[in-house]
């Protein structure tokens, strides 16, 4: 149905076009893009802005060409020093009160498939909170009890626990959207027709969730245990989705629609705790630096608004997931192949149903239309 609404080849080339004028002018470098209040924009602007606030960092000095190493030796730094963060995929930037706007939602599964996915997630769930030992309560049993005695009756996790539990599921999470790239990008390829802009949304899903794994394994090394479990995890899981995704794509979009909405209660729960003082070793961690350059946060920013940033990623994977369960992945365009809604949608709302999201491309070619006409005018007068 809205396939011509967006098939056609020019709104993607006057998007270029719109782009391509920054970016011929600046270093091919500085191509990163993000979105504030549910536009996408190009860093160019904001970068310098950024680079002032965050400051000259050590590792940035320049060196001679022949000391200059082309890598860190870490596995979270694997870029040279000189073009720290302009590396990445689009993701969003978040407002202090878009962070705040997440909150905790459920799909309601009617169809077959829809219930099978959420099954499937829920016995994940289960699973893995059996293997790590987790129960969680709202209310501590006893009000008097230290979060040391609560530690150890098992009614709260200590950091340790939070954040082998947040690196396994983050090695997990960045398998499918990798993996529906990969199916998508291949299907295009073999019947050489035009992917209808899903590609890009889930190679970001894919890129964001690894940038949530390389922030918090800052935080500690992984044992070779640790990573032999996700090795193991990811030899399976990888090899399922991929056989599940070519049999229904729109299943594996609603598992993962599931998924993240695990997700986006997991991070709540954390970000309960640590406000509650209940994960000590974390109240005053500072935020790595990773994360303050990839969501832009304040120099001083602590390891609680990491938290708030990721759960608010994990909202939007909720939310774009479901919503393209909603599609025909044949037939219907990505309705967040131009710019996606901000958080006051994606965190309050669970998905775009297939009217919404047909709206949503109409208002967004209607968006580029105008931005072209007011580009070609500037032109003209600068002319
Ligand atoms: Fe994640
Ligand atoms: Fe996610």
């Amino acid at each position: 149905m809205f396939k011509s609404a967006i098939s056609t080849a020019a709104p993607l080339q006057r998007r270029t076009l719109l782009c391509s004028r920054t970016v011929v002018i600046a270093s091919p470098l500085c191509r990163r893009s993000f979105m504030t209040n549910g536009i996408r924009r190009n860093a160019l602007t904001d970068k310098s802005a950024h680079a002032a606030s965050v400051g000259p960092h050590k590792q940035d000095l320049p060196k001679s060409s022949s000391q200059a190493p082309l890598t860190h030796p870490d596995a979270v730094s694997t870029v040279p020093t000189m073009v720290r963060g302009d590396w990445v995929l689009f993701h969003p930037v978040y407002t202090q009160e878009e962070l705040k706007a997440v909150e905790v939602l459920h799909h309601e599964a009617k169809t077959f498939s829809d219930k099978l996915a959420a099954g499937l997630v829920k016995f994940a769930r289960s699973l893995f909170d059996l293997a790590s030992g987790y129960k969680h309560v709202t209310v501590p049993p006893n009000e008097k009890m230290t979060v040391q005695e609560l530690r150890a009756a098992g009614y709260l996790l200590d950091d340790r626990a939070w954040l082998n539990r947040i690196l396994f599921l983050e090695s997990v999470a960045g398998v499918p959207g990798m993996v529906a790239a990969t199916l998508r990008h291949l299907t295009s390829l073999r019947l050489m027709r035009r992917d209808s802009g899903w590609i890009h949304t889930c190679l970001e899903e894919a890129e964001n969730e690894r940038m949530h794994l390389m922030t918090f394994m800052t935080l500690r090394k992984p044992s070779l245990f640790f990573r032999a479990m996700v090795l193991g995890a990811q030899g399976v899981f990888y090899n399922l989705f991929f056989l599940s995704y070519i049999i229904s794509p729109r299943t594996c979009h609603r598992f993962v629609g599931h998924l993240e909405e695990e997700a986006v209660l997991t991070y709540t729960r954390c970000i309960q705790d640590l406000e509650a003082g209940r994960i000590p070793e974390w109240t005053n961690e500072p935020a790595p630096e990773i994360a303050i350059d990839y969501w832009r946060l304040p120099p001083d920013a602590k390891l609680l608004d990491v938290m708030y940033a990721v759960r608010s990623d994990e909202s939007t994977h909720r939310f774009v997931n479901h919503s393209l369960a909603n599609l025909d992945p044949n037939t219907d365009v990505n309705p967040f192949a131009l710019r996606e809604p901000d958080m006051h949608v994606k965190g309050k709302k669970i998905a775009f149903d297939r009217a919404e999201a047909e709206k949503y491309v109409k208002e967004s070619h209607a968006l580029m239309e105008k931005k072209t006409d007011e580009a070609l005018r500037s032109e003209k007068n600068a002319q």
